[in-house]
């Protein structure tokens, strides 16, 4: 398995482009299932996670050329209704599939997701959502199976605010007979993406973007080209690289909108993040005041940043309070940067990180894809090397990440291992 060695300690400077954003190609890719004839999308990312949603939209008999950049789907003739164990257990997004291929074929079994690094993250609320827009759902073997003749629009209301509820939901929406409501939505710019996209294929969506999503169901959609938005986590990541190494980084390709708990966080910890021609520059003069955070779904603090911040936070000056309230399980990075001389206690859904005056490197070891970045994050500034194992996580949703911080200065390599 491959590795990644990072020589810690130099301040990162420079311009980095941010690639498509992971969360928001694989649901657009999904859609594709709504459609017959061929859809374009551009600013696909080069990512692990796209090429098994390639796979899986293949072995349901897409047609797909390309493979990032700009991709084009074909549905026209779905061969297959079953996404089986051996996709979804790589990725969970595959659950995405569902709401598109009922909505389609009237029929669908996907394979429960099962839980995860971060959590268990169950698929309730998509499976409630379906029956309440008449869908007959049956859970045998592990898998989920869904049929309905034509599914009938209805008012949803989410428990909680989902993003892949959202999305499967929306997506299964347009082609229902009526009217769905959906109350309680995720409000995530990549749920933005999608209804356009879908908007742009014929569907019929408004309020993407608010807790208040209407759906009105149409006969049949068309296919569509369409551009996925910027990485926004990608981008986060290189701003608190930034502050956490005191360089001065610009981030290009990027919507500063996107990102607003974020940057109001970097600057009350004392970074210049300011709006330039086509980006964001953050700019750190070394120091770190400490801020408190509790993830949110958005506009709220992403927990998609949270591991990433609590690096920086590990350098700060003073006593920050990180409080997760998204997953349930989302502190695995904690131990590792323990490891690195980070000062971090865990109390319920909190962790109480005082900041020290430097981390040293250690060998630590991924847990999942952001805790990765947390932990190159805590290497780049640490003294010394770091030598960070399980770097598949990273390539699940981080487009050439060492090349990328290479070009800022950093000091980092990928070698190839065995083990
Ligand atoms: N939840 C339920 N029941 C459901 C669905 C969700 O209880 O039926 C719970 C989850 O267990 C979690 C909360 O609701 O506690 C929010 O989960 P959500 O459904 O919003 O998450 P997701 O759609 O599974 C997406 C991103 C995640 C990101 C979360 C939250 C994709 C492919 N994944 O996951 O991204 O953390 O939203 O913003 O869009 C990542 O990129 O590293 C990543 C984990």
């Amino acid at each position: 398995m491959d590795k990644i060695i990072i020589e810690g300690g130099r301040p990162l400077t420079g311009e980095v482009r941010v690639s498509g954003a992971k969360n928001a190609a694989l649901p657009i890719m999904a859609a594709s299932l709504l459609t017959e004839g061929w859809n374009t999308f551009s600013n696909i990312p080069d990512l692990m996670d796209i090429r098994t949603t390639r796979k899986l939209l293949q072995s349901l008999g897409v047609v797909i050329e390309g493979t990032s950049g700009t991709v084009r789907l074909n549905a026209s003739e779905i061969s297959n209704i079953e996404a089986s164990y051996d996709l979804v257990k790589t990725m969970r997004a595959s659950i995405l599939v569902l709401g598109p291929l009922v909505a389609r074929l009237g029929i669908a079994r996907v394979s429960l997701p099962g839980g995860c690094a971060i959590g268990a993250r169950p698929v309730n609320l998509h499976i409630k959502a379906l029956q309440e827009m008449g869908a007959e759902v049956a859970l045998t073997d592990g898998y989920v199976e869904a049929r309905a003749k034509r599914l009938k629009g209805a008012p949803i209301y989410f428990d909680i605010p989902t993003v892949g509820g959202t999305e499967n939901i929306m997506m299964a929406a347009t082609l229902a007979d009526g009217v769905t409501l959906l109350k309680n939505a995720a409000r995530e710019p990549e749920i933005v993406n999608l209804a356009e996209v879908l908007n742009g294929m014929g569907a019929r969506i408004s309020g993407a973007g608010t807790d208040e999503i209407r759906i009105e169901g149409v006969e049949r959609l068309h296919s569509v080209e369409a551009e996925v938005i910027p990485d926004r986590i990608e981008a986060g990541t290189y701003m608190i690289a930034a502050g956490i190494t005191g360089g001065d980084i610009r981030v290009m390709d990027c919507n500063p909108i996107h990102l607003c708990a974020l940057v109001e966080k970097l600057r009350d910890a004392g970074m210049i993040v300011e709006p330039v021609d086509g980006g964001v520059r953050a700019a750190g003069n070394g120091k770190i005041r400490s801020v408190d955070i509790k993830t949110l779904p958005h506009p709220g603090f992403p927990t998609d940043l949270q591991a990433q911040m609590m690096s920086m936070m590990a350098v700060a000056e003073g006593l920050s309070v990180i409080t997760e309230t998204v997953f349930e399980n989302r502190f695995m990075h904690v131990g590792e940067l323990m490891r690195m001389g980070a000062d971090i206690h865990i109390q319920g859904h909190s962790a109480i990180v005082k900041g020290v005056s430097a981390l040293k490197g250690a060998p630590v070891m991924a847990t999942d894809l952001r805790a990765s970045a947390s932990l190159i994050l805590a290497a780049l500034a640490a003294r010394g090397t770091t030598e960070l194992s399980r770097v598949y996580h990273l390539d699940r949703g981080y487009q050439d990440i060492e090349k990328k911080f290479s070009a800022l200065g950093a000091g980092i390599r990928r070698v190839s291992g065995s083990s």
